[in-house]
């Protein structure tokens, strides 16, 4: 959506913070031994204190409050109380949420333990690709310049750019148009300022893409190879990137 009043800007602003208290409320429940169903578990909870409702949920019968991703596991992983984290693993939390009648949307990746260099470093040039991502939300800019943003970040630290996942609009729905993706892609789209986006690169050691696992949501890396997210809800206003989610 592109807001154009007040009212919009608090009410975004008010969904964006369950989301950023539940996905922070979970990374502090990470640790070695924890399952991904008692991570979704404490996401719930936030959800429910505040009256907000799952977004996956409520929008495609997600199985499931929070989308929960190990390792290879790019997205929409499945919490399961059966799944524990073991020391070593990257572990996924995408949490979105509808407020009365806005969404917003939200991801971080995260090391359990002590994790290998290599997973160490896939971290922060992801974090670091996302934070270029929204330093290229300007308006006036394109929606290119982001996904270039992107790829540029994925070169200077080794890593491959996964392309068939995108960020997206948000706001009244959890996916929204445009489409936002991760590589420059040639849209001449210009942005605007009130546009609400978020903006959610995956980077991988050695996958540009990933496929379908056979539990019909789950999203791995083609090759088995180690993937990260950061994902933050922001609009574009001239003074640079309101972050909803921090
Ligand atoms: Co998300
Ligand atoms: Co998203």
């Amino acid at each position: 959506m592109t807001i154009d009043n007040q009212e919009q800007l608090d009410a975004l602003i008010r969904a964006g913070r369950v989301v950023a208290e539940a996905r922070q409320a979970m990374v502090d429940a990470v640790s070695p031994g924890t399952t991904t169903g008692e991570l979704d578990a404490v996401g719930r909870s936030v959800f429910r204190r505040h009256g907000a409702r799952s977004a996956p949920r409520v929008t495609y019968r997600f199985p499931g409050s929070t989308c929960i991703s190990v390792n290879d596991e790019a997205a929409h992983g499945i919490p399961s109380l059966k799944r524990q984290l073991l020391a070593g693993d990257l572990v996924n939390l995408d949490v979105s949420a509808e407020l009365d009648g806005y969404f917003s949307d939200t991801g971080i990746s995260v090391a359990v333990g002590e994790v290998s260099p290599v997973a160490a470093s896939l971290l922060s040039a992801t974090k670091l690709a996302q934070h270029d991502a929204m330093e290229a939300a300007q308006p006036g800019a394109r929606l290119r310049d982001l996904g270039r943003a992107v790829q540029r970040r994925a070169r200077r630290h080794g890593f491959r750019v996964i392309k068939n996942l995108n960020g997206h609009g948000i706001g009244r729905g959890l996916h929204e148009p445009p489409s936002v993706p991760s590589v420059d892609d040639g849209q001449r789209m210009v942005l605007r300022e009130g546009l609400v986006l978020a903006i959610e690169p995956f980077l991988s050691v050695s996958a540009d893409h990933v496929v379908d696992d056979d539990d019909g949501w789950t999203l791995r890396t083609a090759d088995g190879s180690l993937v990260a997210q950061f994902e933050h809800s922001i609009v574009v206003t001239r003074e640079g990137p309101l972050v909803l989610t921090a």
